[in-house]
Formats: structure tokens, C-alpha cells, sequence
């Protein structure tokens, strides 16, 4: 009783306190002064310099946020969408027009510059029609936060954004600009109060300047696809502040990780595709909050240390693509957050790998190129979550065992070129998600039934090439199955083109070859892929000609093709321009060279050799011998 009246009591008071408060914000926003008439006109004026275009933004929430702005009287810009104003003095200090569908060019009179006051502009995501960043933006010299990214913008920084001295967020990341004259050092040396700092995709060509690593606040840096070169300042990797931190892919930069010290803030450290070398670090484990290390595609060697396997926090590890040896410590089965674990293509024993039955929250394994031997290992089955799995380039024996059902999340299973034998388990079949299945280059027998396959609905890339399998194929079926576009089908022991094939018009790569094909190439055949086809090899097999003869190949993206070893007779077909390797070698074709093959501009191999070609050769061949490093008459 005394309970719920004290209750009471506390609730009235609490509403009356609400009340007072809704007074009190009430009467101070009354009071607030209302937006400039000349800032709420430069809004105006700078949103009619623009055409609105769906197409502007990629974002698929974008909308234009200046549709609702009015230039009706009494209408207070600082109410506006993505419009932010001063409460005391009304100015516009913030803008956000990120992904409002923006599209059209700006420059130095765009009365954007007359909003003096801004300190936050963010334009992302719109399409500024490959204009320059407009000199006039040093007007806006209170700005702290600037982002442009994914713009279009075009053309070198200018040097009137190094005047923004206050900026602590600078964002000009995927655009095509270019920072070379003023260049990332003059940056450096001026913005002196960044924190956050992403120049992806900028053109630097440059190395990263030391200068950087005095910046003890330096909270995150994506310097990512800038043609950075030389040597990565070890001590930036240092700094106290430092949460994320992505170089990826410079090729020509170059760096070591340091000993860490310290515990660090370090959340992600991306150095994939940079010549980044040395071993990882013992003292890794003070990297107590990283979530993601992506170090893949780089040139580090040595033993991979165990101290990796205290980074409780990390969810994803990608070491793939270096010269990593020895093996990977059992300690790592501490990493129970993991879900991404690449380590493919490194020169790892593959032995004592059962910790990995231990990381139960796995979606993504890739174990390719590491020198697994045995079975396929039992502890994969514990891994219900997986939904990539490869382990391509080892050499594992043995059957492929049936509890891959088990996993029934893949989406992808890749298992190609080991010297796994035996039939494949029919339960594969139940895997319904697959939409990549890579079982090439194996000792697998048995009949298998296309048609089952075809029941895979999401399947759209098979390698079933260089195995020992009977593909048995039903020309009933009618090309209901999924639409495919990789096809590995080589050495199949197929008899006649499969049916489904007719309708599989999202085709790239058709592989047919080394099988018992006979007769005519059917007519059909030049609709399949037509826009998208880049490999075809139809080579050895028993083929005697085309159905219906072209002249010129229909593919327009095809780079590949091979018709080699059959006995094809008639006229030599001319590939599209889009040909770069072009093998018939071993064939019946008759007639002259066809002096359309001059044309072919981007032609790398040409195999023309044992026909019965003859005429002379056409002089204009000579106009590929820049292009053309195989020639075989
Ligand atoms: C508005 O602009 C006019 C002319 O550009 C200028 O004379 C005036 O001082 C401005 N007023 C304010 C409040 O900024
Ligand atoms: C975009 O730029 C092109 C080429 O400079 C120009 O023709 C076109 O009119 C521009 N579009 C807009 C909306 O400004
Ligand atoms: C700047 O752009 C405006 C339209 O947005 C155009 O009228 C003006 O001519 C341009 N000025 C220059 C110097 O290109
Ligand atoms: C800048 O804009 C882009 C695109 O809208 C966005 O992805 C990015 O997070 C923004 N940067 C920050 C730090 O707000
Ligand atoms: C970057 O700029 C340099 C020098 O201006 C140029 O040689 C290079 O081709 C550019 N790189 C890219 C990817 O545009
Ligand atoms: C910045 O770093 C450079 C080299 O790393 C150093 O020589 C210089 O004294 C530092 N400047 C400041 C202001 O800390
Ligand atoms: C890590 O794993 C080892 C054995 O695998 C175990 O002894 C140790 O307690 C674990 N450490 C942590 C922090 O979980
Ligand atoms: C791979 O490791 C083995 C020893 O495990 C060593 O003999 C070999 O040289 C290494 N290969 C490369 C390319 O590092
Ligand atoms: C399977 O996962 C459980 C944890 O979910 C673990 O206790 C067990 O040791 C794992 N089995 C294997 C073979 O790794
Ligand atoms: C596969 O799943 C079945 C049924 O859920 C289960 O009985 C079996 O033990 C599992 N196999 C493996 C190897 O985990
Ligand atoms: C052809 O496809 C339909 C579904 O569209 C299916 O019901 C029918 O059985 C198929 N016919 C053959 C001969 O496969
Ligand atoms: C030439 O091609 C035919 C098939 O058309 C083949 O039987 C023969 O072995 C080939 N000769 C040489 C020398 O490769």
C-alpha cells in the first residue's frame, strides 16, 4: 500500500517534470531565430543548379532531400531537410545532401560557397557530372566535416581544400581525383586537426609522408587503391587513436607491422594487395579489439604466431596469398568470434588442423593451396553455418562423404583438383542453396544425372571437368534448371551437346571439351551467351561442322576460343573483335585465310595449323604482329 502510493507519487512528479520541460524547449524554439533570408536564398538558388535524377545516388534510400525546400514567405530554412542552423544565431552550420539524387555540374559561383557558416557538408552520393572540386570551397573555412565521396568529381584536389585548417573529417574517397599537385604530404602539413581521413580511389602516386604519424588523434585512414608507393611509416600503425586502417591494394607499398606495444584501439587493419612483407608479429595479441585483420595478397613469410589466437574479438581473418609455412597453431581455436577465415595459398603443412571444428560460428572457409593430405577432414561436419567452403588445390583422397549435406547453408563448395575418387554421394544433391559447385580436376567415377543437377535451382557455376565420370544427359529435359554461367563440363564423356544447354543464354565460360561429341555444332548454339560468352572450348572432340555456318562469330564478349582437334570442315570462322586466343588447329577447314582475321586487333594466339587451308596468306596478317606473340600456320 505505502508502496504503491509512493509509486504514485513518483509518477505525477515525473509528468509534471515532462510538462515543465515541453514548456521550456516550447518557448526556447519559439525564440530561436529564424534561418537568413540570404542563406535561405543561396539554398534555394544552389538546389536549382541541379537537375534531380533517381540515377544520381546509388543508395537505394536515396530521395531528394531539397524537393520540400520552398521559397514560400514565412518558410525557415533551418526547418528544411538536411538543413541544420545554429539554435542561437540561426546561420546554416550543417548541410546534408548525402544521397539526394543530385545531379549536374558546380563550380566556384555555386552559391553554396556563400554559406559561410557551415562547419559539416556532406554531398556523397550524388552526381556532380565530373566537375572539379570547385576552388570556392575555401570560403567555407569553418567547415570540420567534408564529405564528398562517390560524387563524381573529377581532377586534382585543389589547393584551396588544404586551407579548410579546422577540417577532422575529410572524405573524398571514390571519385577520380587526383592528389598530386598539392600531394598527400602538403595535405598532411596543413590539416593538422584530422582524425578522420578517406582518400580512396584518389590518384596519389606518392609515398605516405612520416609527417602522418604525428597526428596523435588520427582515428581512422582509408588509403585504399591510391597508387601509394615506398614505405608505409611503421609508427602510424602506432598511434594511440587509431580504429581503422585500410591501405588496400597499392601494389608498390611497401612496410613491415611493428611490435605492438601497447594495447591498441585497432579494430581493422586491411593491407590486402600491398607488398606489405616480414611475419606477423608476436606481440599481435595486444591488438585486444580487432574485429577484422585482412593481410591477404601481400608478401608476408615466416610461422604464423599463436598469439593471434588470444584477438578474442576477431570475427574476420584473411591471410590468404603469402608465403606463410609451417603450422597453424592449435591455440588458435580460441578465436570463437571468427565467422571469415581465409588462409588459402600459403606453404602451411595442412596438418593437426581439427581446432578448426572448434570455430562453430564459421560462415566462410577457405582452406585452398595449403598442402592438406587425407580425407576430407571429419571436423568440417561440425560447421553448420558455413556457407562458403573451398578447399581446392590440396591433395586430399578419399570419397567425398556424405554428411556435406549437413551443411546445408553452402552456397558454395569447391573441392577441384585433389585426388578425391569414388562416385559423388547423392546427397549433395539436397544442398538447395548451392550456387557454386567446383568438383574439377578429380579421380571421380560413376554415372552421374544431369537432370539431378539441374535440380539445383541456384546453381550457376559447375566444374565437373577432368574427372572420370559418365555424365548422363536426358534430351527430354526442357530448360526449366537454373540458368548457368560457368560450365565446366570437359572430359565427361558426353556424347552429344546437352539439351539444357539451348536455353542458357547468361553463359561465360562453356567447356565441352575432351568428350565424344559428334556431328554438327547445332544451330542453336549461337544464341547461347550471345552478349556475355567470353571462353568457349569445344576441342577434342568428333565435331564435322557447323549446322548452320557464319561467317562471323556472334559472341561480342568472347576472348577464348578453342575448336581445335575436331574435324571440322567448310570455311575458317572469324571470331568478334573481342578475341584475344583463337586455337582450330587440327581440323578439315578448307578455302582461303580469311583477310577479316586482320581486323582482329586484340588477337594474342592463333593456331591455324594441319588444315587444308589454301591461297596465299592474306599481307594484312602483318598488322597484328604488335598484338600476336603465338602464330602457328
Ligand atoms: C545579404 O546579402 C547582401 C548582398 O549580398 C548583403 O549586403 C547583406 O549584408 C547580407 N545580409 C546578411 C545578413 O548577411
Ligand atoms: C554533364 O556534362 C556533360 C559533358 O560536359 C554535358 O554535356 C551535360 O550537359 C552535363 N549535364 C548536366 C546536367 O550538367
Ligand atoms: C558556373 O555554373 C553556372 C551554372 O551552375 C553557370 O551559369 C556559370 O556559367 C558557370 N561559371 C563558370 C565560370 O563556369
Ligand atoms: C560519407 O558518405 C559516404 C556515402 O554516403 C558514407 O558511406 C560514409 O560513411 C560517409 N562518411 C562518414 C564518416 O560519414
Ligand atoms: C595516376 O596519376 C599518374 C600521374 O599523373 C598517372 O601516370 C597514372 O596513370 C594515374 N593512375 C591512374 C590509375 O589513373
Ligand atoms: C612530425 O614528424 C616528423 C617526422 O616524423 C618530426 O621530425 C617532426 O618533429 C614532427 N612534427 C611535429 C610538430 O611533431
Ligand atoms: C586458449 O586455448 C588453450 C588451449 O587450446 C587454452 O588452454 C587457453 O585457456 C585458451 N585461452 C583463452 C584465453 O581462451
Ligand atoms: C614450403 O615449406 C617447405 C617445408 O615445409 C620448404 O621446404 C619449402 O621450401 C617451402 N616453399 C616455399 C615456396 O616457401
Ligand atoms: C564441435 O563443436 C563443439 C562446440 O560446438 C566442440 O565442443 C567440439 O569439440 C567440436 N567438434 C570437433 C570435431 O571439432
Ligand atoms: C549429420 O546430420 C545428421 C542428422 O542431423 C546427424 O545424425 C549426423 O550425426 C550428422 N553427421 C555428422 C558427421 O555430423
Ligand atoms: C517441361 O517443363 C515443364 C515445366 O515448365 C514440366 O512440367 C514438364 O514436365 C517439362 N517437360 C519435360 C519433357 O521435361
Ligand atoms: C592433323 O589433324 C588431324 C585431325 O583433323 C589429326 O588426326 C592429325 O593427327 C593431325 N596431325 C598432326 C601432325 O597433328
Amino acid at each position: 500500500m505505502v508502496s504503491s502510493v509512493y509509486l504514485f507519487m513518483l509518477v505525477h512528479s515525473l509528468i509534471l517534470l515532462l510538462c515543465f520541460h515541453l514548456m521550456v524547449t516550447n518557448s526556447t524554439s519559439s525564440m530561436q531565430p529564424q534561418c537568413d533570408d540570404n542563406e535561405s536564398s543561396a539554398l534555394l538558388e544552389f538546389k536549382q543548379s541541379f537537375v534531380i535524377a533517381q540515377h544520381a545516388s546509388d543508395d537505394p534510400f536515396a530521395y531528394p532531400k531539397v524537393a520540400t525546400w520552398k521559397s514560400e514567405e514565412g518558410s525557415d530554412c533551418c526547418s528544411w531537410d538536411g538543413v541544420e542552423c545554429n539554435k542561437d544565431t540561426g546561420h546554416v552550420i550543417g548541410l546534408d545532401l548525402g544521397s539526394s539524387c543530385l545531379y549536374g555540374s558546380i563550380n566556384s559561383s555555386s552559391t553554396l560557397f556563400l554559406l559561410v557558416h557551415l562547419q559539416s557538408l556532406d554531398l556523397s552520393d550524388n552526381d556532380f557530372n565530373y566537375s572539379n572540386i570547385p576552388s570556392g570551397v575555401d570560403q567555407l573555412s569553418s567547415l570540420r566535416s567534408l564529405n564528398l565521396s562517390s560524387s563524381r568529381f573529377s581532377g586534382q584536389i585543389p589547393s584551396e581544400v588544404l586551407a579548410l585548417s579546422k577540417l577532422v573529417f575529410l572524405d573524398l574517397s571514390q571519385n577520380q581525383l587526383k592528389l598530386q599537385k598539392p600531394d598527400l604530404r602538403n595535405l598532411v602539413q596543413k590539416l593538422i586537426h584530422l582524425k578522420n581521413l578517406d582518400l580512396s580511389q584518389v590518384n596519389i602516386s606518392s609515398p605516405v609522408p612520416d609527417t602522418l604519424a604525428n597526428y596523435s588523434s588520427l582515428s581512422s585512414l582509408f588509403l585504399e587503391n591510391c597508387g601509394l608507393s615506398g614505405e608505409f611509416p611503421r609508427d602510424i600503425l602506432q598511434l594511440p587513436s587509431l580504429q581503422f586502417l585500410s591501405v588496400r591494394n597499392n601494389p608498390d607499398l611497401t612496410g613491415y607491422l611493428p611490435e605492438f606495444q601497447e594495447t591498441s584501439p585497432l579494430k581493422l587493419l586491411t593491407l590486402a594487395g600491398t607488398s606489405f612483407s616480414g611475419g606477423l608479429p608476436a606481440s599481435a595479441d595486444n591488438l585486444d579489439s580487432l574485429n577484422e585483420l585482412d593481410i591477404s595478397s601481400c608478401h608476408f613469410t615466416g610461422l604464423v604466431s599463436s598469439s593471434i589466437g588470444q584477438l578474442s574479438q576477431l570475427t574476420h581473418l584473411d591471410l590468404s596469398s603469402n608465403s606463410f609455412g609451417g603450422q597453424i597453431p592449435s591455440f588458435w581455436a580460441n578465436l570463437s568470434q571468427l565467422t571469415f577465415l581465409e588462409v588459402s595459398s600459403n606453404n602451411f603443412s595442412g596438418e593437426a588442423m581439427d581446432w578448426i571444428g572448434k570455430l562453430t560460428k564459421l560462415t566462410h572457409l577457405g582452406l585452398d593451396s595449403i598442402n592438406l593430405k587425407g580425407e576430407i577432414p571429419p571436423f568440417l561436419a561440425n560447421l553448420t553455418q558455413l556457407d562458403y567452403l573451398s578447399l581446392e588445390f590440396n591433395q586430399l583422397t578419399g570419397k567425398i562423404p556424405s554428411w556435406v549435406m549437413n551443411l546445408t547453408r553452402l552456397t558454395s563448395l569447391a573441392l577441384g583438383y585433389n585426388n578425391l575418387h569414388g562416385p559423388i554421394p547423392s546427397s549433395i544433391f539436397e544442398l538447395v542453396n548451392l550456387e557454386i559447385l567446383y568438383l574439377r580436376s578429380n579421380d571421380l567415377t560413376g554415372i552421374l544425372e544431369l537432370d539431378m543437377l539441374l535440380k539445383l535451382k541456384k546453381l550457376t557455376r559447375l566444374g565437373l571437368s577432368d574427372n572420370k565420370l559418365l555424365l548422363r544427359t536426358d534430351t527430354s529435359s526442357n530448360g526449366t534448371g537454373p540458368k548457368f554461367k560457368v560450365l565446366g563440363l570437359a572430359s565427361c564423356n558426353l556424347g552429344e551437346f546437352p539439351h539444357f544447354l539451348r536455353n542458357q543464354d547468361e553463359l561465360e565460360l562453356l567447356k565441352l571439351s575432351n568428350n565424344k561429341i559428334h556431328g554438327k555444332i547445332p544451330k542453336w548454339i549461337w544464341n547461347i551467351g550471345k552478349e556475355t560468352l567470353s571462353l568457349m572450348d569445344l576441342a577434342h572432340n568428333f565435331l564435322t561442322g557447323f549446322e548452320q555456318p557464319m561467317v562471323v562469330l556472334p559472341w561480342v564478349s568472347l576472348i577464348y576460343l578453342e575448336l581445335s582437334s575436331n574435324m571440322l570442315q567448310g570455311s575458317l570462322p572469324v571470331p568478334p573483335s573481342s578475341i584475344s586466343t583463337y586455337f582450330v588447329e587440327n581440323n578439315r577447314f578448307t578455302g582461303k585465310i580469311p583477310p577479316l582475321l586482320c581486323n582482329l586487333s586484340l588477337l594474342h594466339m592463333l593456331d591455324l595449323s594441319n588444315n587444308t587451308l589454301s591461297g596465299m596468306i592474306p599481307e594484312c596478317l602483318s598488322n597484328l604482329s604488335n598484338s600476336l606473340s603465338v602464330l602457328n600456320l
